[in-house]
């Protein structure tokens, strides 16, 4: 399959791009034991696929054969990350929660390194029973689309303060009271708005709670902090991107690959019993066509 479409990818990009960016493959399970595919479909999509090894990624969390692969799980050796109960309770209608702030943890793959990935090919090696460990992803296509001019031109030429989890400048890091800690040379404003470089079409770019920096943003040159205007403007818009119309909720069978588009597109987990259930997911990360707005930066993650 893989060489066939290999061959002549045009209808799959053409697929894919023709939808915002957000594309199910059911049936994969060839790739459990042969990972190698994975990395090969990938690369149709991208001169680059991300070897983690070169990335400061930790060692467990590669894939052990094939380097492309990260491996995100809560089988050892892997190191858990698993969404935090309480998970949101149900929405009026019974409903799974989508909408921030109801639902949170919504984000962009890697937002924090400047320029950020294109890709990311998201595949269920082994995947949590139905009704847990959900992938949730709203479209910024859409989203943008939907806006009013007024907000449009509002937003247009603002920037995000994007860092990485765990550097005591989330929100929640802010509300608990910790230290923040310096911001690294990769820790850069990313634009608020984004031009496709395929598309043509804008879309939002955006994350929230862990990946946006609470202290000195979330939005540079306005009021800092997690009572700030910024920090309202986080709220309206990433309320308005996690609307129901905007969003997709991915319950997961053994061998689906989701294929979604880091520059046009966010998600988010929902918890899983880590105590009783194993899952097992791989994601490679594709790079190399940030857009107009990139035109030549070097990878600041990377001494130069
Ligand atoms: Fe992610």
């Amino acid at each position: 399959m893989i060489a066939a479409v290999g061959a002549t990818p045009d209808a799959l990009l053409d697929t894919f791009y023709g939808v915002n960016c957000l594309l199910v493959i059911k049936g994969m399970r060839a790739f459990a034991d042969q990972p190698n595919l994975l990395v090969r479909l990938s690369q149709l999509f991208g001169d680059e696929v991300e070897d983690y090894r070169q990335t400061l990624t930790t060692a467990i969390n590669i894939h052990p054969d094939v380097p492309q692969i990260l491996v995100i799980s809560n089988i050892s050796p892997a190191v858990p990350r698993i969404p935090a109960l309480p998970t949101p309770p149900s929405t009026a209608n019974g409903m799974l929660p989508v909408r921030f702030p109801h639902r949170r943890g919504w984000h962009t793959d890697q937002s924090f390194r400047r320029p950020p990935p294109d890709i990311s090919l998201f595949y269920a090696e082994t995947p949590a029973p139905k009704g847990q460990g959900q992938t949730l992803y709203a479209d910024g296509i859409g989203a943008y689309e939907a806006l009013n001019t007024e907000t449009k031109t509002r937003i247009e030429s603002l920037e995000g303060l994007h860092i990485s989890p765990g550097k005591g400048r989330a929100e929640y890091s802010v509300k608990a009271g910790e230290k923040p800690m310096e911001l690294a040379q990769n820790e850069r404003p990313q634009p608020l708005v984004r031009m496709h470089p395929v598309t043509n079409k804008r879309a939002l770019f955006l994350c929230e709670a862990g990946q946006m920096d609470w202290v000195e943003g979330p939005i540079v040159d306005m009021e800092p902090g997690i009572n700030g205007d910024g920090a309202k403007l986080i709220y309206e818009l990433m309320a308005h991107y996690t609307a129901p119309e905007f969003t997709y909720i991915h319950e997961w069978d053994a061998g689906d690959l989701v294929i979604y588009d880091n520059r046009s597109t966010i998600h988010t987990a929902t918890w899983y019993d880590a105590e009783t259930v194993q899952r097992r997911m791989w994601r490679t990360t594709v790079w190399g066509n940030p857009g107009p707005l990139y035109d030549g930066e070097l990878r600041s993650w990377i001494a130069q």
